[in-house]
């Protein structure tokens, strides 16, 4: 794993780790409001997981603190579980979550994209979840076939991502976003909001539907469908198998 590095490395940047907790404040707080719909999804992503046939390893890739996750994996027959994150703090709060799971563990601090790219171990499941929209659609097109690599035969990649409606542009989706966060995300202080709202417009690339169908099938993934949607159409996952 060339890309990893040891998570409990001394010497972290003081203000990076303020600026991290400061996003994950807020994050938890659209956690906990239910805001990008997390129940909905994971209750989705747990009914795919348990339609596969045999015990399973599960690649996390942008794990966060794990928290939905864990509770999606919570009872299924679980091989191997590996989180990768950006973020040594995450990972130290997903590795305490992910305890309850008895399976064997990994938890690698990398960027996920250098990180699939360096990696040759194969898994049954390799899942994103708010994280892969971050990828402009061209370099999504370019990483899914590596990500494609990493699911072993009869295994599925799940993402759980914002959408665009067919036919909307990025700015026209995110505008649409806006106004619904604006008028609904009232747990968050004016200031979070903005923090919030400077997050998505700077680093937020939805798809349509028929887009991540159409990247899924290019990428050689097989019978991609749809999991779930939230109902003001922000919000999707999806499943596609090998
Ligand atoms: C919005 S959180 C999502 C957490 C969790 N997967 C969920 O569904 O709630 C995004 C996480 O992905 C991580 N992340 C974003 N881009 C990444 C990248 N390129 N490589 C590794 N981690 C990344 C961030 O550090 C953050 O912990």
């Amino acid at each position: 794993m060339a890309a990893s590095q040891p998570i409990d490395e001394p010497g972290q940047d003081a203000a990076q780790v303020k600026a991290f907790f400061d996003q994950w404040a807020i994050y938890r707080k659209v956690l906990e409001f239910d805001y990008l719909h997390h129940r909905a999804a994971y209750a989705a992503i747990g009914r795919a997981l348990e339609e596969l046939p045999h015990p399973f390893s599960f690649l996390d890739l942008g794990a966060g603190d794990a928290e939905c996750t864990v509770g999606a994996l919570a009872g299924k027959p679980l091989t191997r579980y590996e989180a990768v994150d950006l973020s040594a703090v995450a990972l130290r709060l997903a590795r305490k979550r992910a305890e309850m799971l008895p399976c064997v563990k990994n938890f690698v601090q990398a960027d996920f994209v250098e990180h699939v790219r360096a990696s040759r171990e194969t898994f049954d499941v390799v899942f994103i979840g708010l994280s892969f929209h971050h990828l402009p659609q061209a370099h999504k097109r370019s990483f899914l076939p590596e990500l494609r690599r990493l699911v072993a035969p009869g295994g599925r990649l799940i993402v759980y991502e914002p959408i665009r409606r067919a036919g909307e542009s990025r700015e026209e989706a995110l505008a649409r976003w806006w106004e619904v966060a604006r008028a609904t995300w009232t747990a968050l202080a004016p200031d979070e909001l903005e923090k919030a709202r400077d997050h998505v417009f700077g680093n937020d690339y939805p798809e349509s539907v028929d887009a991540y169908a159409g990247l899924f099938s290019e990428a050689g993934f097989a019978r991609p469908r749809v999991l779930f949607t939230d109902p003001d159409a922000l919000y999707a996952g999806f499943e596609a198998g090998v």
